[in-house]
C-alpha cells in the first residue's frame, strides 16, 4: 500500500484533465457563452473539432430529424446511411472502403490493425513495426500512445508494446533505414502535427516518403484526425502535396462537428487483411452519427467553405505574422497551415491562454510552447479581426507580465 493519501474530487471525476476554471452553457456560430450570459470567441473549436461552429442549424435539424426516426441498429444490418457516407468519403478520396468509429484513436487503431493485418495476409507476419515521429500525437489507446512515444503519455502505464519505432521529424536518413528495414508494416505521420505545435511537414517531405514507402512495399498511414476535413483549406491536407497519398488515413473530429465518429479510409489493396471478423465496433457507424455527419460532410467538403478557410487563412497569417513584428519579446514564431495556426511565444503558453481568456478569446494550447488557434472554419474574417484585437490584448498582458517579472 502506497502512503500516499487519497481524497475524493468534488466534481468526482477522475483527475487526468487540467481543466481552466470555466463552463459553458450554450454556443452559437463561433461564440460561447457561460451561464450568466458572459461570451467568449471561441478559436479552439473543441480543440478542431467544430469545424462549422455551434449549432449549425443544417446539424440540428439532422440531428432532430434522425432521432425522431432511428438512433441505432447493430452492424450485423446494413446501415443505409453509413454506406452513403462511405460512398462520399470515398469519392471524394485515394480511398476505397471506410470503417466507422467513434473517436480518432479509434480510427488509428482500425490503421494500424489493418496495416499489421495487410502484412500478415501477404505472408509477412514479420512485418509488424510502425514507424511514428517525435511530437506526433495519435490519442490515448494503449496502441496508440506507444505508436506517439511521448514519455509523458506511456510512463507508467507498464511495457511499451513492441512494433513501435520512432524517427526524429526531419530527420531522413534514420527514416530512410528504418523504412528499409524488414520487419517494418508502415509509417504513421500527422501531415500537420498538431498537439506537437502545429507543425507541418513540408510538401516534398510527403512526396518523397510517399514513394519511399511504395518503393519497400511499406503502408503509409496519415493521421488527419485534426488537419482534415477541410482544416487547412484543402478537403484534406495531404492534397497540399499533390503525389502524396496515403494507404490508410485516421479521420475524426470535424466529422461529427462534436458528435462523436470517426472513421478510418483504406485502399481496397491496403484493406485485404480486413475480412469478416477481423474488426468491429457496437456504435461505430450507427444512423444517428451517420445523418449528422453526411450533413457535416456536405458542407466541410463544398468548393466555397475550402476556399474561405484559405482566404481567413491568410488573413489571419499575414496579422499574426504583424504581431510578431510588433511583439518579438512574446511571439517567437507563426506556423502550421490553413486554420491550424500555431504561435510560439516565449511567455509560458498555459498563461497565455489565461490571459486569451481573460480578453473573452478562446485558444488551445501545444507543444513547443506554442498556442493554436484553432477557430471554426466559418469564421468571418470581422470575428477573424475582432480574435487578432483579443490576441494583441492578451500580447500586451504577456509583456507587462515579463516586465513585472524584470522589476521584481
Ligand atoms: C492528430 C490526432 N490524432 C488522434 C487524436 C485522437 O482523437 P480522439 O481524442 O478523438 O481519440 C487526436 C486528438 O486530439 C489528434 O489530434
Amino acid at each position: 500500500m502506497s502512503n500516499v493519501e487519497v481524497t475524493v474530487p468534488a466534481d468526482h471525476l477522475m483527475g487526468v484533465y487540467n481543466r481552466a476554471p470555466l463552463a459553458f452553457d450554450r454556443g452559437r456560430g463561433v461564440r460561447l457563452y457561460t451561464d450568466d450570459g458572459v461570451e467568449y470567441l471561441d478559436c479552439m473549436a473543441g480543440i478542431a473539432t467544430c469545424g462549422l461552429g455551434h449549432a449549425h442549424p443544417r446539424l440540428v435539424e439532422a440531428v432532430k430529424r434522425q432521432a425522431e426516426k432511428l438512433w441505432h441498429v447493430s452492424n450485423v444490418f446494413r446501415i443505409k446511411e453509413q454506406e452513403a457516407l462511405a460512398k462520399r468519403l470515398t469519392d471524394a478520396s485515394f480511398a476505397d472502403v471506410a470503417f466507422f468509429t467513434n473517436s480518432g484513436a479509434e480510427s488509428l487503431e482500425c490503421a494500424l490493425k489493418t496495416a499489421r493485418k495487410y502484412h500478415s495476409a501477404n505472408g509477412q507476419p514479420e512485418r509488424i513495426d510502425v514507424i511514428g515521429f517525435d511530437g506526433s500525437f495519435h490519442g490515448r489507446t494503449y496502441a496508440t500512445i506507444n505508436a506517439a512515444g511521448n514519455p509523458s503519455y506511456v510512463e507508467g502505464f507498464g511495457p511499451r508494446l513492441p512494433g513501435y519505432v520512432q524517427v526524429k521529424f526531419g530527420d531522413h536518413e534514420a527514416l530512410k533505414a528504418a523504412i528499409a528495414a524488414p520487419t517494418t508494416a508502415a509509417v504513421l505521420l500527422e501531415p500537420v502535427q498538431g498537439e506537437g505545435g502545429a507543425r507541418a511537414v513540408p510538401d516534398h517531405c510527403l512526396r518523397d516518403l510517399r514513394a519511399l514507402c511504395t518503393e519497400h512495399g511499406v503502408l503509409l498511414i496519415l493521421d488527419e484526425v485534426q488537419c482534415g476535413l477541410g482544416r487547412t483549406g484543402q478537403l484534406f491536407a495531404h492534397e497540399w502535396a499533390g503525389e502524396a497519398q496515403p494507404d490508410i488515413m485516421a479521420l475524426a473530429k470535424a466529422l461529427g462537428n462534436g458528435f462523436p465518429v470517426g472513421v478510418c479510409l483504406a485502399t481496397a489493396e491496403a484493406a485485404k487483411g480486413m475480412t469478416t471478423g477481423a474488426h468491429g465496433s457496437t456504435y461505430g457507424g450507427n444512423p444517428f452519427a451517420m445523418a449528422v455527419a453526411l450533413e457535416a460532410f456536405d458542407e466541410l467538403s463544398s468548393p466555397e467553405m475550402l476556399a474561405h478557410v484559405r482566404d481567413v487563412a491568410g488573413y489571419f497569417t499575414q496579422q499574426l505574422e504583424g504581431l510578431k513584428s510588433r511583439f518579438p519579446d512574446i511571439i517567437v514564431d507563426i506556423r502550421g497551415r490553413g486554420l491550424l495556426i500555431g504561435v510560439k511565444l516565449i511567455p509560458n503558453n498555459r498563461s497565455f491562454m489565461g490571459w486569451a481568456r481573460d480578453e473573452k478569446l478562446l485558444i488551445a494550447g501545444g507543444g513547443d510552447n506554442c498556442v493554436r488557434l484553432l477557430p471554426p472554419l466559418v469564421i468571418t474574417q470581422d470575428e477573424a479581426r475582432e480574435a487578432i484585437e483579443k490576441f494583441e490584448r492578451a500580447c500586451l498582458r504577456a509583456r507587462a507580465d515579463l516586465a513585472q517579472a524584470a522589476a521584481s
